[in-house]
């Protein structure tokens, strides 16, 4: 397995911060984690701020793991899509969910500390901030659901990194055990394909609202799953050819949908595996959506290559996935799609650096990032054949 680049502007691995820097943290350290410091800190009215807030944070982290769980109780009991009709009592929802009151409360109250459920009243249970666009969204509803599997894998995390476990995750992909597309199991590959189908929207949004693309003939998607990003695309820019590459029993659910959706005549779909075989010309502009970080650095610098090859002169690449914030940054997303994807097998989160590393090794001369609204879900980059 890779491990992260983490030398940054000018230091080398394992170099301290030159000069007064390193002397000052180490300063800070010893007086931060010295038994009289919280006495000080919160006794201290210029500090205490401070101290609770940090206090705060630090508790958030320690019981994320019942967050998550009460997230995921309110949207198997669906509560959030049955609030969402108006709100309602205690018993009346202890009814619907077949859980006695005294144990639902516990739930609820648990739901409004975390703004997913709010008070409309006495006794009474409405959606609060953070469960209206879970009850919104399908897709968010199936990945919180999708989270119980890595949930699993994260039970014994040490073992995880240390390659002990055969992860869950694993098996939920078929494509990362290297087994041939033949032998696998129908329902899996459909219900992979079903997650991304409905958790593709707001990347989908992302990329509509960042990219002009009405500048392009012909745009192909490399393991554009069951094909709603080009259905979307198609719809939005009537003039576009349009071609799915991706393995051959998604290819296959790709192809139905686009008959079923009167996409058939426009859009062409190819079945197979990028990793073996050549892909189809004829796009100026390709997307790589969610796709580079399932794989290890060798495949997506083939992959890159193949779709240079691919693309005519001037043509194209919109890259479109999350990504590493620069080392040191504080991100909302990183911790969840470095384990996510640990637990998967062969991927990694990369950071836009890197990305374009392995983009201008693939013979792309000119990268640029292209800015998107909300860059949690995914980030994107555009690069350039000459
Ligand atoms: C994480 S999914 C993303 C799907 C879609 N682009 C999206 O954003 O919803 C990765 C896709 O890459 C496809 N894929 C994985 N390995 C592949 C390979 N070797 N050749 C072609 N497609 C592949 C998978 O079948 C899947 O549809």
């Amino acid at each position: 397995m890779k491990t992260l680049d983490l030398a940054k502007g000018g230091i080398h691995k394992g170099q301290a911060r030159p000069g007064w820097r390193s002397q000052l943290d180490q300063l800070v350290d010893g007086w931060m984690t010295s038994p009289g410091f919280y006495r000080w800190a919160i006794g201290n009215p210029i500090t205490r701020w401070v101290t609770r807030r940090r206090a705060a944070q630090l508790f958030q982290l320690m019981a994320g793991f019942v967050h998550s769980q009460v997230l995921l109780s309110c949207v198997r009991l669906r509560l959030l899509e049955t609030l969402r009709d108006g709100p309602k009592t205690l018993d009346e929802l202890s009814q619907e969910c077949h859980i006695s009151s005294p144990a639902l409360q516990r739930l609820l109250h648990s739901a409004v500390s975390l703004r997913l459920l709010e008070m409309r009243g006495a006794d009474l249970y409405g959606l609060g901030a953070l469960g209206a666009p879970v009850a919104a969204d399908v897709g968010l509803r199936l990945m919180i659901e999708h989270n119980a599997v890595l949930y699993e894998d994260m039970r014994d995390t040490l073992a995880l990194m240390r390659d002990e476990i055969q992860p869950h995750m694993q098996a939920y992909w078929p494509y990362m055990n290297g087994d041939k597309p033949v032998s696998w199991e129908a329902d899996k590959v459909a219900r992979y394909s079903e997650l991304m189908a409905t958790s593709q929207r707001f990347v989908i949004e992302e990329l509509l609202a960042s990219y002009d693309f009405s500048q392009h003939r012909c745009v192909m998607d490399v393991g554009g799953g069951q094909g709603g990003w080009i259905s979307a695309l198609g719809q939005h820019h009537t003039q576009l050819q349009l071609i799915l590459f991706d393995l051959p029993p998604v290819a296959a659910l790709a192809q139905a949908r686009f008959q079923a959706n009167g996409l058939g005549g426009r859009a062409t779909v190819h079945g197979g595996s990028f990793i073996s075989d050549a892909l189809p010309k004829g796009a100026d502009l390709v997307t790589l959506v969610r796709v580079a970080h399932d794989h290890p650095d060798a495949t997506v610098k083939a992959l890159l290559k193949s779709i240079h090859q691919a693309l005519p002169a001037g043509g194209m690449l919109l890259l479109a996935e999350p990504m590493a914030e620069a080392t040191g940054a504080h991100s909302v997303g990183d911790a969840y799609f470095h384990f996510y994807l640990l637990a998967m097998g062969s991927g990694r989160l990369r950071s836009p650096e890197e990305l374009k590393t392995l983009l201008k090794e693939a013979g792309f001369v000119t990268v640029v990032d292209i800015a998107n609204p909300m860059p949690l879900h995914t980030r994107l980059l555009l690069a350039q054949k000459n």
